[in-house]
């Protein structure tokens, strides 16, 4: 009776234990609104297998609903019936480096996408987190966002959230250009035939000007030498340092691949500027680092020129002289977006953004193909 006893209360304290914090496919597999999840997981056992076999992770869960959304999308199919590297290579940036109960005091959190076929971030490609009252939200690729929903889940080697979207893995910069409608900086990069360069320049800060930029100094733009294009292009790359805007300091000096330094400024207000020009649309992740759309064109030759004083709503033309063109430039026979949102629902765009920079940045619908949904290694693989 007594070992009897011992044992059953043994047991039980070993089924407390178990309960308490379980493993990971016990965890998703106990949740009803996991169920698509656990399903498509089932489907990649070697992936799943050393997924459960990790420690110290983050796990941020799809919920039925996110699926949903997804599969009503033509990239739903790629899910499906996909390639089994990009649909690895999408669970895995759903996986963060690290055990964050509480994300509130994280900012750009590192993910396990780390192949060069997918993503040029030394770390692993990040994930933007907003902590906004009870909200916490998660931006990705093209400013896709999602939402935690309910509580976190303890499982033996992390946490789990909950999530309301499936996120998706930032693009090239051409690519995630021609879709938040900076089709003129598109059309620029392809005139200039910069495109594959800077594509696949890994670990690099973009300063992308919005459409609006370009036509304000547009009498400036057809006169210019492919030399002079390329210098101003590539005026708006710093390689080497991937500059989310947390990282970005008042009076930081940043080399450019042009050759001559940009400078930071960072008003009080918190608005930052990059010589005179505003960022208007902060942090869109992309393949190889990050974007930051501003309103106005940076000049190589008018390097010196200093945010304006005060809290300006709005940044100063580099280009002395120039008057504004009617028609967006470099946008004639550049690919267009299907369908936009306003971009002031992106967080951490500025009021002006909406008013000013006129960006549109597409929905999330339907239209979005599965290039967008796995980025643009899947173009190169013809998924
Ligand atoms: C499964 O979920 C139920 C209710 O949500 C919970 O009571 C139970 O402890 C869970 N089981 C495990 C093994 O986590
Ligand atoms: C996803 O979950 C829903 C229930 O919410 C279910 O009807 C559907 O069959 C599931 N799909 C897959 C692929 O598991
Ligand atoms: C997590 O990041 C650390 C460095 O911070 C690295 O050593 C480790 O390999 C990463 N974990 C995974 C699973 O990639
Ligand atoms: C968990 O991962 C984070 C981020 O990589 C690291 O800072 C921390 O030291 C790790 N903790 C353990 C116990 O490995
Ligand atoms: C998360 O952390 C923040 C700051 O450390 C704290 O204010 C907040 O109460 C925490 N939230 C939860 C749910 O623990
Ligand atoms: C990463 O960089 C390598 C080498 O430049 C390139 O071949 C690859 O396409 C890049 N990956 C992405 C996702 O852009
Ligand atoms: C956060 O949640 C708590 C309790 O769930 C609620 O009392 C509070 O009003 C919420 N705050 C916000 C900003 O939504
Ligand atoms: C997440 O929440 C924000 C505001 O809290 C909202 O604008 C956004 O649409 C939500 N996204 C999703 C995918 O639920
Ligand atoms: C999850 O684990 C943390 C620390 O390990 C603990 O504080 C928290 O209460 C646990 N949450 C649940 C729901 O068990
Ligand atoms: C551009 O070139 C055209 C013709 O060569 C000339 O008429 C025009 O004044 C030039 N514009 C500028 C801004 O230099
Ligand atoms: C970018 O920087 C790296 C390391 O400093 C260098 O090897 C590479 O040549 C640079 N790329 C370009 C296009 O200048
Ligand atoms: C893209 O921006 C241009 C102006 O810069 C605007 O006329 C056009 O409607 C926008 N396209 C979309 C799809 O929002």
């Amino acid at each position: 009776m007594l070992f009897k006893g011992l044992t059953l209360s043994a047991l039980a304290g070993a089924v407390l234990a178990q309960q308490a914090t379980p493993d990971l496919v016990t965890l998703l597999s106990n949740q009803t609104e996991l169920s698509n999840l656990t399903s498509y997981l089932q489907l990649f056992p070697d992936f799943t297998g050393q997924l459960g076999g990790l420690q110290n992770i983050t796990l941020l869960a799809p919920n039925n609903a996110a699926f949903a959304n997804l599969l009503n999308s033509s990239a739903g199919a790629a899910l499906t019936n996909g390639d089994t590297d990009l649909i690895t290579a999408l669970f895995s940036y759903h996986v963060i480096n690290g055990t964050f109960a509480n994300l509130t005091e994280q900012k750009f959190v590192p993910t396990l996408l780390q192949p060069p076929q997918f993503a040029n971030v030394t770390g692993g490609q990040r994930i933007a987190v907003y902590a906004d009252g009870n909200v916490t939200t998660f931006v990705s690729g093209l400013l896709t966002t999602a939402n935690v929903t309910g509580e976190a889940l303890n499982f033996t080697g992390g946490v789990v959230h909950i999530i309301d979207n499936v996120l998706l893995i930032p693009q090239n910069v051409s690519e995630t250009a021609t879709q938040l409608n900076l089709t003129a900086a598109a059309g620029a990069l392809t005139t200039a035939d910069l495109v594959e360069a800077v594509d696949h320049i890994p670990e690099s800060t973009f300063f992308v000007p919005s459409n609006e930029a370009f036509a304000r100094i547009g009498s400036a733009l057809p006169n210019l030498t492919t030399e002079e294009l390329t210098s101003i292009l590539t005026y708006h790359v710093v390689n080497g340092t991937v500059g989310y805007s947390n990282l970005l300091e008042n009076g930081t000096q940043l080399p450019t691949l042009e050759g001559t330094n940009v400078t930071i400024t960072v008003e009080e207000s918190g608005s930052v500027f990059v010589n005179g020009a505003k960022v208007v649309i902060p942090d869109v992740l992309v393949a190889n680092g990050v974007v930051h759309v501003i309103d106005n064109v940076l000049n190589p030759e008018n390097s010196t020129q200093t945010a304006p004083s005060g809290d300006s709503e709005s940044g100063t033309p580099a280009f002395e002289g120039a008057s504004s063109a009617s028609d967006i430039p470099f946008t004639s026979g550049v690919a267009q977006p299907t369908s936009t949102i306003a971009t002031e629902s992106a967080p951490g765009a500025t009021a002006a953004s909406s008013s000013s920079a006129g960006a549109g940045v597409p929905m999330q619908t339907g239209a979005m193909g599965a290039a967008a949904l796995f980025g643009g290694a899947a173009l190169v693989l013809n998924l």
